[in-house]
C-alpha cells in the first residue's frame, strides 16, 4: 500500500525564544526538520508533504535542500494540528493509501516504530509512550487494549491528567478516512484550536477502531525549548556512538566524540578522544583519527592518519595512507596517496601528488584579498619547512623547495627552488651589540634613580 507523510512544521516555537523557526534549529548539524524527514524517508514514503507557516520560506528552502521532491503546503494561520493537516490534504487529492502525520520538532522516531504503525490494523493508529513526567502531553484514554480518545492536558480532568500513557503526536490513518475525520473537526476546546487528536473519538463514534502503538519516550522527545534541543543532541549522540561501535569503529572515549547526522565511518577505524565531526564527513576503514580533531565536509581514505589537533575543512580529500599531523589545516585540497603533512601547515585550494612531503610550517597563500588561487604540487615533491607557496603556483614532481622559501614562480619537475635572502655573516658583531645594549640599560637605570 502507498504511504504519504505529512510533517507539521508551521508553529513558531515561542518557547525557543528565537528569531529562527523552531524546526530550523539544529541537532548534529542538521535542522530538526531534516531529522523528521529522514525518519520518514527510511520507510520509503511515496509522498512527503511539509506544512509551513512561521518562517515559511526558510523552512521550505531547508526542506527542499534536503530532498527536492518534498511537497510544501502552507498554513497561513496556525489554528491547531488538525487545521495544519487540513492544509496539507488538498495536495493528497486522489491519493489512496496510508497517511502518517509527524511533527517537524520530533526528530527521533525510529523506522521500526513507523513500520509497526503501518502494520497495525485499526482504522486510526496513534503512537504513544509511557511518560516519566507526563507534564502537558495529551493523554491517551484506553480500555481493554482499545483507544477511545485523546484528551489534551488543558482540557483534561483530574483523573485524565493522572494517565501516564501520552500522545507522541504521530497518527496514521488511511487517506480517505483522514480527510473525512479532519473535515469534521471543530475548535470548541480550551485552546480554541482544531486538534488533530480529536479524530480518535470521532472515529470511535463512527464505529471505527483505534489503537495505540507504543515506543520509548526518548524516541518521541519533542523539542520545545533550548534545553530540549540540548537533550535531543545528547540522545542523538548516544545513539550514533552506539551505532558506530556496533559497526566496528573503535571509540576510545565515546562520550567525547561528536558526530553529525550524516557521518560515515568504516570498520576498524579508531577515533581518539575529543573529535568533532561536522556535516559531510566520510572515513574509510582502518583509518586513525587522533585526539582533538575538527572535521567537516571531508573524505579520509583507508589507512590515513589524522591529528592530533588537525582541522579538515570542506573539500579536504585524503587518499590512502596520507598523514596529516598536529596543527594542520586543510581546505579544498586533494592529497594523493601517502602524502605527509606533519606539522603546523595550511593547505587550501591545492592538489598534492602522491608521496609528496610537506615540511613544517608550509602555507599555501591562496587568497590575494579578492580571489582564491590554486597550488599544485607534483608527486614526491619535497617542500622545505616554512615554504610560502604564493598561488597560483605549481611545484613539479620530485622538485624541492628550500626551507623558508617564498615561491612565487612555477618550479619545474626535478628542480630545486630557493626563494629567500642569502645569509650574511658578521664575525664578532654579537659581542659588540650586547655590550652596547648593556651600556644603554645601565645609563637608563641611572637616569631613573
Ligand atoms: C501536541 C498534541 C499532544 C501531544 C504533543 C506531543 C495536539 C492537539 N496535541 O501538542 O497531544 O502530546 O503534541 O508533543 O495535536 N503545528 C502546525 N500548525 C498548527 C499547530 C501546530 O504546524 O496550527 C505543528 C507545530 O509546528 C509542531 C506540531 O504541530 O511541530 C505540534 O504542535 P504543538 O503546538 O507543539 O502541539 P502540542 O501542544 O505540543
Ligand atoms: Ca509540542
Amino acid at each position: 500500500m502507498a504511504t504519504a507523510l505529512i510533517i507539521l512544521a508551521a508553529g513558531q516555537g515561542t518557547r525557543m525564544n528565537s528569531d529562527l523557526p523552531k524546526v530550523l534549529h539544529e541537532v548534529a548539524g542538521a535542522p530538526l526538520l531534516v531529522h523528521a524527514m529522514t525518519a520518514g524517508a527510511t520507510i520509503a514514503a511515496d509522498r512527503m508533504i511539509v506544512v509551513t507557516g512561521h518562517g515559511a520560506d526558510a523552512v521550505a528552502a531547508a526542506a527542499r535542500a534536503h530532498d527536492e521532491t518534498v511537497e510544501i503546503a502552507h498554513q497561513a494561520e496556525q489554528r491547531g494540528t488538525g487545521h495544519a493537516v487540513a492544509a496539507a490534504l488538498p495536495l493528497l487529492e486522489g491519493f489512496e493509501g496510508r497517511v502518517i502525520v509527524l511533527f517537524g520538532d520530533t526528530p527521533f522516531i525510529r523506522t521500526g516504530t513507523l513500520e509497526a504503525m503501518l502494520a497495525a490494523s485499526s482504522d486510526v493508529v496513534v503512537l504513544g509512550f509511557e511518560a516519566a513526567e507526563p507534564g502537558r502531553y495529551g493523554r491517551l484514554v484506553t480500555h481493554g487494549g482499545h483507544l477511545y480518545g485523546i484528551v489534551e492536558w488543558k482540557d483534561a480532568n483530574k483523573d485524565q491528567r493522572a494517565i501516564t500513557l501520552c500522545n507522541s503526536g504521530v497518527i496514521a490513518a488511511e487517506a480517505a478516512l483522514l480527510r473525512r475525520l479532519v473535515a469534521g473537526l471543530d475548535d470548541r476546546n480550551a485552546s480554541g484550536e482544531f486538534y488533530l487528536t480529536d479524530i480518535v473519538a470521532a472515529a470511535r463514534a463512527a464505529g471505527l477502531t483505534a489503537e495505540v502503538v507504543t515506543c520509548s519516550e526518548a524516541e518521541t522527545l519533542g523539542v520545545n525549548t533550548r534545553a530540549d534541543l540540548a537533550a535531543a543532541e545528547r540522545i542523538f549522540q548516544a545513539r550514533k556512538r552506539a551505532e558506530m561501535m556496533e559497526d566496528g569503529v573503535t571509540l576510545t572515549a565515546p562520550e567525547t566524540v561528536f558526530f553529525a547526522f550524516d557521518t560515515v565511518v568504516g570498520r576498524e577505524t579508531v577515533i581518539g578522544p575529543n573529535v568533532f565531526f561536522g556535516p559531510g564527513v566520510t572515513v574509510e576503514s582502518e583509518a586513525e583519527i587522533l585526539p582533538f580533531c575538527h572535521l567537516e565536509g571531508c573524505h579520509i581514505s583507508r589507512g590515513a592518519r589524522v591529528g592530533p589537533f588537525a582541522r579538515l575543512r570542506p573539500g579536504a580529500e585524503l587518499a590512502e595512507d596520507v598523514h596529516v599531523g598536529n596543527f594542520v589545516e586543510i581546505k579544498n585540497a586533494i592529497l594523493d596517496e601517502g602524502v605527509k603533512v606533519g606539522h603546523l601547515s595550511y593547505l587550501g585550494d591545492a592538489s598534492v601528488g602522491a608521496h609528496a612531503n610537506i615540511g613544517a610550517g608550509t602555507i599555501t597563500c591562496n587568497y590575494d584579498g579578492v580571489m582564491k588561487h590554486r597550488t599544485e604540487i607534483g608527486e614526491r615533491a619535497f617542500i622545505g619547512s616554512d615554504t610560502m607557496l604564493v598561488a597560483p603556483v605549481r611545484v613539479g614532481a620530485r622538485a624541492l623547495t628550500g626551507s623558508g622559501s617564498v615561491i612565487t614562480e612555477d618550479v619545474p619537475d626535478d628542480a630545486v627552488a630557493i626563494g629567500r635572502a642569502r645569509q650574511v655573516l658578521k664575525p664578532g658583531l654579537a659581542v659588540k651589540l650586547f655590550e652596547k645594549l648593556k651600556a644603554i640599560k645601565a645609563s637608563r637605570r641611572k637616569e631613573t634613580e
